[in-house]
């Protein structure tokens, strides 16, 4: 890739891939990488501008996160957000105050006004709310540093040195409540980076296809799909690069929502790619018998599928190259270090050691998620598969409480179905990050008709969150709670009484096993 660069040094800080999210939002091209990085690999990149994330130390401590003062001498713009400030005022000889009763610590929403002089606040609005969140504070401005906004209790809530383009904020442009916070960003990738904005999908779609093109030669490339947005758009992207070198195996373990296999398949058939669908759902449900215990399902389901698609890769013969859906936040999270682990037990399987293949190819690993999605029209896939909510490897199996049996497992996708519809047809669905029915294993009395019946009851799950790892429930209106519940208990057979999970993620999980 040969586009314009920003680089954000992350110092810790909770919000630094949402920084990079927001600089990818304004069509520039961002990496996060540790403030270890040593400062001449980073010359070496050529960036167009730094940006220094937050973080929660505090710059005079023995162990706070510094980079050597040579970062402050490669004639780059650098915007320093919160501890980001911080580190730059102290790195360039001001002083950092400590949090005492006295000092201007704040929190959450703060009026600011600002020098629109400054090209960092050119053209927006003079007096506008802003997202705090510090302890610390400017006592003394370093040399060549001026004030450029200012706050009630904090008389640098702004800094500027116009002369080595060097600007800070105390407080956090990236987060929604920061007003103006988008025209900030935007403004130093701009006017002070000099950018122009060439970080557009489309660009990314040809340059990545060549590039595949030209790795694979005349290889053959394999590729499991699960019918996930991640897995289905670097399909797409594949098959636009090599075409029918490309095997997609597509294994169908049944515990697929209502319809989803045939959807997945159908999605594909036109393109130019070796489609596998592999209907194993005899041998899941088969090893699942007598099996209740949560850890088992997912256990058993991720090595048949390991089993399964082994075999499949075998028919193919020698492979060069296998497909990984990774992604930008995968990639970030596991090279700092500092951040939370990957949930290991989330993908199916992972992938067979014994399938005998040269390298790995990862085509969407410089890309988030809103990112993918946007790859995936560009490439024309259909608006249900680059919309699809996340969807669990072992599936429905882990929707159905305790054992599973074909019956059950046939209730449920009638019963998820409908909530789906509804929430569709509420317009909910790009609202509620993730939405599904779960099958309890409990069981109720209920009167229809004259009769009393003694029947499963169905939860209803909502979620909004933006990176799974905390959930709050979806506030889903009463309304459209109620034709779900009038109409799974008219239009589904053995289910008597519906109910919504009101627990956010901690202290429950967004699945119920
Ligand atoms: P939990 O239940 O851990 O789920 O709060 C967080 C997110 O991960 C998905 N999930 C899984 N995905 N294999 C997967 O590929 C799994 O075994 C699995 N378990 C949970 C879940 O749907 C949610 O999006």
């Amino acid at each position: 890739m040969d586009n314009e660069l920003i680089l954000v040094i992350d110092f810790g800080g909770q919000y630094n891939q949402l920084i990079a999210r927001r600089v990818r939002e304004h069509n520039i091209y961002c990496e996060v990488i540790s403030y270890k990085t040593p400062v001449e690999e980073i010359k070496e990149r050529n960036p167009k501008g730094i940006i220094f994330t937050g973080g929660p130390n505090s710059v005079y401590l023995g162990d706070a996160p510094r980079m050597p003062k040579e970062i402050f001498e490669i004639g780059v713009p650098i915007l320093g957000i919160c501890y980001g400030i911080h580190f730059m005022v102290y790195g360039l000889g001001g002083i950092i105050g400590k949090a005492n009763e006295n000092a201007a610590a704040e929190f959450g929403r703060t009026d600011c006004e600002f020098d629109l002089s400054c090209p960092v606040f050119e053209g927006l609005k003079e007096k506008s709310v802003v997202w705090m969140s510090h302890n610390d504070y400017i006592e003394k401005l370093p040399e060549g540093f001026k004030a450029a906004g200012h706050s009630d209790k904090c008389p640098f809530a702004a800094i500027a040195d116009d002369t080595r383009k060097f600007y800070g904020v105390q407080f956090h442009p990236e987060v929604n409540h920061t007003e103006e916070g988008k025209g900030m960003l935007g403004n130093f990738l701009y006017k002070v980076c000099g950018c122009k904005g060439d970080w557009t999908m489309s660009n990314y779609a040809k340059t990545a296809i060549a590039q595949i093109r030209e790795k694979v030669g005349s290889g053959k490339v394999l590729l499991a799909l699960s019918g996930g947005v991640d897995s289905s758009v670097a399909c797409a992207l594949l098959s636009k690069a090599v075409g029918d070198q490309l095997t997609c195996v597509f294994v169908d373990h049944g515990f697929m929502r209502k319809n989803e296999g045939d959807e997945v398949e159908a999605a594909f058939r036109d393109w130019n790619v070796n489609f596998v669908r592999v209907d194993a759902s005899d041998r899941f449900i088969g090893k699942l018998e007598g099996v209740s215990d949560p850890e088992t399902k997912r256990k058993t389901i991720g090595e048949e599928f390991i089993r399964v698609f082994e075999e499949e890769a075998k028919k193919i013969g020698k492979v060069d190259y296998l497909v990984q859906g990774t992604i930008y936040p995968d990639v970030i999270e596991s090279g700092l270090g500092d951040a939370a682990v990957i949930k290991s037990h989330h993908n199916v399987g992972g992938l067979p050691d014994c399938v005998d293949f040269k390298e790995i190819i990862e085509p969407l690993r410089l890309l988030f998620k809103d990112e993918v999605r946007k790859l995936g029209t560009e490439l024309g896939l259909a608006d249900y598969l680059v919309w699809r909510q996340p969807f669990p490897g072992p599936g429905l199996a882990i929707r159905i409480m305790g054992e599973i049996t074909r019956e059950k497992l046939a209730i449920l996708q009638d019963a998820d179905l409908i909530f789906r519809e509804e929430i569709a047809a509420a317009g909910l669905d790009r609202s509620i990050n993730q939405y599904f029915a779960v099958l309890t294993n409990m069981r109720s009395v209920g009167v229809m008709g004259d009769d009393r019946t003694y029947d499963y009851a169905l939860a209803l799950r909502g979620v909004t969150t933006t990176d799974f790892m905390t959930a709050d429930f979806a506030r889903i209106p009463y309304e459209v709670l109620e034709k779900v519940s009038v109409r799974v208990v008219n239009e589904v057979k053995h289910i008597n009484r519906v109910v919504y999970d009101v627990t956010s993620k901690p202290p429950a999980t967004i699945e119920f096993e």
